[in-house]
Order: C-alpha cells, then sequence, then structure tokens
C-alpha cells in the first residue's frame, strides 16, 4: 500500500540536513516572505540554533511528508520567547511551495500554539510584507477560534501583527 501522510512533531537536532534541503526546495518568492532577503544555505551555526531547541524559551516544529518509503521536508514553524516580554514569543513559519495551501501551515500553528499555552505564553507576534496575503489569511484563520489580531502598517512596508493564543 502507499504510504502518504505528513507527520507534525518537534524539531530535532537530526532535522540540519532535511533544513538544508528543505531551504533549497523554496522558491526565491518564499525565502523572501520569509527572510526578507535572498537565503542560499544555513551556516552550521545557523543549524545548530534552529535544531537544537529547548521547546520552552524556543519552539519549534517540522512538517515531514512520508512518501513511499522516502521522507520530505514539508515545513518548519518557531516561535522565540522575547526576553523583554516572558510571555510574548515571536513566530516565524515556512511552509515547502509545492505543500502550501494544503492546511500545514494553520497545522503548525495550531500544534505550536499548544506547546505555546503550556509554557505559559499568552501571544504570537511578528512583522511580514504587506504583499504577503498568505500570511494574512493564515493569521485570520488561527484567529477565529481566539481573541482578534493586532496588526499595524509600519510604513515601510510591512505588517507588525500580534495573535493571542486564546479566547
Ligand atoms: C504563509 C504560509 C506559511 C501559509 O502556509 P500554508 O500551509 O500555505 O497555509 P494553509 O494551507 O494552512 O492555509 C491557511 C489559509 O491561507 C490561505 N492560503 C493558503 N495558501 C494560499 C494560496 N496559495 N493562495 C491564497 N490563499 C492561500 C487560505 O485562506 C487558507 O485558508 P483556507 O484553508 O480556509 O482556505 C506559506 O504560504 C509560506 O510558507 N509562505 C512563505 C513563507 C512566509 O511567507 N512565511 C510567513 C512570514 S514568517
Amino acid at each position: 500500500m502507499k504510504e502518504d501522510f505528513f507527520e507534525i512533531r518537534q524539531i530535532l537536532p537530526e532535522d540540519k540536513i532535511p533544513l538544508q534541503v528543505g531551504l533549497q526546495m523554496l522558491s526565491p518568492e518564499s525565502i523572501r516572505q520569509r527572510f526578507f532577503a535572498s537565503k542560499k544555505e544555513f551556516t552550521e551555526n545557523e543549524l545548530k540554533f534552529l535544531t537544537e531547541v529547548d521547546q520552552i524559551n524556543h519552539l519549534a516544529y517540522v512538517a515531514v511528508h512520508h512518501l513511499d518509503g522516502k521522507l520530505l521536508p514539508g515545513g518548519v514553524i518557531r516561535a522565540i520567547k522575547d526576553s523583554q516580554r516572558p510571555t510574548y514569543a515571536e513566530i516565524g513559519i515556512t511552509i515547502v511551495d509545492s505543500y502550501q495551501g494544503k492546511g500545514l501551515g494553520i497545522q503548525l500553528f495550531n500544534t505550536i500554539s499548544d506547546r505555546a499555552l503550556q509554557v505559559g505564553l499568552t501571544h504570537f507576534y511578528g512583522q511580514y510584507h504587506t504583499s504577503n496575503l498568505k500570511m494574512t489569511k493564515l493569521l485570520e484563520k488561527f484567529a477565529k477560534t481566539r481573541a482578534p489580531l493586532f496588526l499595524k502598517h509600519t510604513g515601510d512596508g510591512f505588517i507588525y501583527f500580534e495573535a493571542p493564543l486564546k479566547n
């Protein structure tokens, strides 16, 4: 029987190569929307920072596509606690282009949000480009079952958002 499903789990130190491979699978547009610049590869230090996380101050989850015995990177979400505001965490998410629009983004958001509540967080925050309609839609979907989003145009082509984790 064909194996074809997505697994969502906490990131592991063993995810360094899949993370690097996942970056190569992204379109230049998705890279720009996530990193606000072009990015060809992660350095060793970056990979260590991105995969060796405590899941308390730095939470991170991946989506892995299991396809006929192969494991393919599908996406990653992370939330890093703000040192000035201990109940707020900056959120970043990337779904590989070929998997966008299939609901992985909202699944990752909901999963990391459950963990965030366990570690005392109340809000996610971040910035994205005004052209990023997919992110606007994703945040609106996340907020449907929670308290309303706070959105503010920062005047330089970006939107700053705060997303409460509870109703
Ligand atoms: C933004 C992003 C994370 C969304 O993830 P996703 O897996 O595509 O989102 P989902 O499939 O969960 O969809 C959530 C909502 O977004 C909207 N959406 C998703 N893909 C869309 C597309 N291709 N066109 C229009 N709307 C889309 C839909 O309204 C959807 O809600 P619905 O299922 O009720 O229709 C993804 O597009 C991405 O990784 N983009 C590049 C990186 C980035 O922009 N990161 C955000 C800044 S940190």
